[in-house]
C-alpha cells in the first residue's frame, strides 16, 4: 500500500501524531491553521470559497487525502452528491471520517499516487494539503491519476501551498521575524505564575513532534506541467500563510478588517493571488461534455 518510503514516512505520522486529538475536537494536525477567533471569517470564507469551485452535484465525489473531514465546511463539498469517497494513507483519518459523514461515506486506505480506482468513476473530486507530501517526481502523475478517475465534463480542485516559493510569503518574511521577535520578547516580560492556556502533557509532547515530508512546487512548475491534462485554471485558496495571519493580524490591531479587505481584493484577483499568495486551488476541468456546473457558478 504505502510503497515508497516517503509515503511510509507520512502515514506513520498521520496515524501516531498528526490525526490525534489534543482536545475535544481538535487534532495535532490543527497547529498548522491559525484558529483565533480574529482570523476565523476570513479562514471560514476561504473554505467556503473552493467549494463553489467545485461540481454542485452528481454521484461520487472523491476527497482524496480526506483527512477526517476536519472542518465543517469541508461537509459541503460533497453535499449535492450520493456518496462521498475518502481516500486517505492513515487508516486513524477514515476512523474519524466516518465518524463525521457516517452512511454518507466509503472509506478507503491508499495512496494519491496510485488511485485504485477504475478511470472515469466521479463526477468531482477535491485533495485538499495533500499532493505536497508527495515526493516532487511523482506529484505530476498524481494529478494526471485524479484526472483519469473524472468522467468526462468533471473536475478536481486542488488545494496547493507554494510554499517558501510564494512571492508574498517571501516578501513579507522579515515583517513575520520581526513580529514574532516582538511577540516573544512581550511574552518573556510577562509576569510568572500567571496561568498558561497551553496544553499540557502528551498535547504537548504531540504539538512539538517534528512535521512530516513535503515538497511544494513553484507556480511555474504547476502552470507548465499540468496544462495537459485539460482545462487548467490557478486561482487564489489563501493568499496568507499561516504563520503571517499568527504574527501580522491581531485583533487590537484591525485585524479582522485588514482580512475582510484582503479577501475582497483576493475576489477582485484571483488569478493574481493564486499565483503569488502562499496557497492556490488547481482546478482542472477533464475535456468532455458534462452536466456538471461549479456550485459558485450555479447560483
Ligand atoms: C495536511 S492533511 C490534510 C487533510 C485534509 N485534506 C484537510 O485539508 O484537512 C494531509 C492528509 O493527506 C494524507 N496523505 C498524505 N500522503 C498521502 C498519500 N500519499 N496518499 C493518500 N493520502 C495521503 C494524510 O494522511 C493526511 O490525512
Amino acid at each position: 500500500m504505502a510503497e515508497s518510503s516517503v509515503q511510509q514516512q507520512v502515514q506513520a505520522f498521520y496515524n501516531a501524531v498528526g490525526w490525534k486529538q489534543i482536545g475535544p475536537g481538535v487534532y495535532q494536525n490543527a497547529r498548522y491553521e491559525d484558529l483565533r477567533p480574529v482570523s476565523r471569517p476570513y479562514v471560514h470564507a476561504c473554505h467556503v470559497r473552493f467549494g463553489g469551485h467545485l461540481p454542485a452535484t452528481g454521484r461520487l465525489f472523491l476527497d482524496a487525502g480526506s483527512g477526517p473531514i476536519q472542518y465543517p465546511e469541508y461537509l459541503e463539498y460533497s453535499r449535492g452528491f450520493k456518496r462521498r469517497v475518502c481516500l486517505d494513507i492513515s487508516r486513524l483519518a477514515l476512523v474519524e471520517a466516518r465518524q463525521r459523514i457516517g452512511e454518507h461515506g466509503s472509506f478507503v486506505v491508499g495512496d494519491i499516487a496510485r488511485l485504485p480506482f477504475r478511470s472515469e468513476t466521479f463526477d468531482g473530486a477535491a485533495t485538499l494539503h495533500t499532493i505536497h507530501h508527495l515526493p516532487a517526481g511523482e506529484q505530476e502523475s498524481a494529478f494526471a491519476d485524479l484526472v483519469r478517475c473524472l468522467a468526462p465534463g468533471g473536475r478536481v480542485g486542488a488545494v496547493y501551498s507554494w510554499g517558501e516559493r510564494s512571492g508574498i510569503v517571501r516578501l513579507t518574511r522579515p515583517l513575520v521575524w520581526a513580529a514574532e521577535r516582538a511577540r516573544s520578547l512581550l511574552r518573556s516580560m510577562r509576569p510568572r505564575g500567571r496561568a498558561s492556556a497551553a496544553p499540557a502533557g502528551e498535547a504537548a509532547a504531540l504539538l512539538q513532534s517534528p512535521g512530516s515530508f513535503t515538497y511544494k512546487h513553484d507556480y511555474g512548475w504547476a502552470a507548465s506541467h499540468l496544462a495537459r491534462l485539460g482545462e487548467v485554471r490557478i486561482v487564489v485558496w489563501r493568499s496568507v500563510s499561516t504563520a503571517m495571519l499568527r504574527s501580522l493580524v491581531h485583533p487590537l490591531l484591525l485585524g479582522r478588517q485588514g482580512l475582510r479587505v484582503l479577501f475582497f481584493l483576493e475576489n477582485l484577483a484571483p488569478r493574481f493571488f493564486g499565483r503569488h499568495g502562499a496557497y492556490s486551488t488547481i482546478l482542472i476541468t477533464k475535456p468532455g461534455a458534462g452536466p456538471l456546473a461549479p456550485a459558485g457558478e450555479r447560483r
